[in-house]
């Protein structure tokens, strides 16, 4: 990973008549990761894309000198488990999914790993994030949720900063590597301010997606992050 900070476009606010396409473009256009968000109509109220949607996409996510740039898959779905691994047999790097949409989380967690891919837990806004005391040392990635779940285009809640800030604290005393990614109304005027809180990771869709030139707002997102 050469980024510091890692920008993981969602692929929700991308142009479905053409997603194959709009893979390429946002790579081209500098994104580190590519985020999925898998929604189930039963989760959360909305219903987006399986594993082989993931699969047909799978051979675009590199980028123009061939280097494979990770798909992160945001399970938004109940349970969790036999749609986990269809997703890690259709190329999913990092696999992140809502600890109360699985009745075992420890298990989930050890699945997903098994399955030969990195896991994160995602918190959505008014949920406690107590369960990291047992699981922490398990993740590789803690996904802060800065909306409730089911939908692009929202704003960012402000509670979720001082959230973020608590996760970054249990990150640190836990020693390990651990990605801390937000999700959620992220956008070049807020970035720095939920980087200065402790992320490394952004996920953002309606504000890359929502403009004509990828690139300029992911090099203004940089910018603001370095300035
Ligand atoms: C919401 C999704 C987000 C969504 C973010 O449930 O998890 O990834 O695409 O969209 P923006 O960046 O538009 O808030
Ligand atoms: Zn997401």
């Amino acid at each position: 990973m050469t980024n510091k900070f890692i920008i993981s476009p969602s692929i929700l606010s991308a142009d479905f008549t053409q997603l194959g396409a709009e893979i390429q473009k946002v790579i081209h256009a500098g994104a580190d990761w590519i985020h999925f968000d898998v929604m189930d109509n039963h989760y959360v109220p909305n219903l987006t894309f399986g594993p082989m949607i993931c699969q047909a996409l799978k051979p675009l996510a590199y980028t123009s000198d061939k280097k494979p740039v990770p798909i992160d898959v945001h399970l938004m779905v109940e349970p969790v488990d036999a749609i986990a691994q269809a997703f890690a047999v259709a190329g999913a790097d990092l696999i992140s999914f809502h600890p109360d949409a699985s009745h075992h989380v420890h298990r989930s967690i050890q699945a997903i790993k098994s399955a030969g891919c990195k896991v994160g837990l995602v918190f959505n806004p008014a949920q406690p994030i107590d369960i990291l005391n047992e699981v922490i040392d398990e993740l590789d990635l803690i996904l802060i949720m800065s909306v409730n779940p089911g939908f692009g285009g929202q704003s960012f809640i402000g509670s979720s900063l001082k959230k973020i800030e608590r996760v970054k604290k249990l990150i640190q005393a836990c020693g390990k590597s651990i990605h801390l990614e937000v999700d959620g109304g992220i956008k070049v005027e807020n970035i720095r301010s939920v980087a200065d809180a402790g992320a490394d990771a952004f996920v953002a869709g309606s504000a890359i997606f929502g403009q004509k030139n990828y690139a300029s707002v992911i090099s203004d997102m940089r910018a603001a992050l370095v300035g």
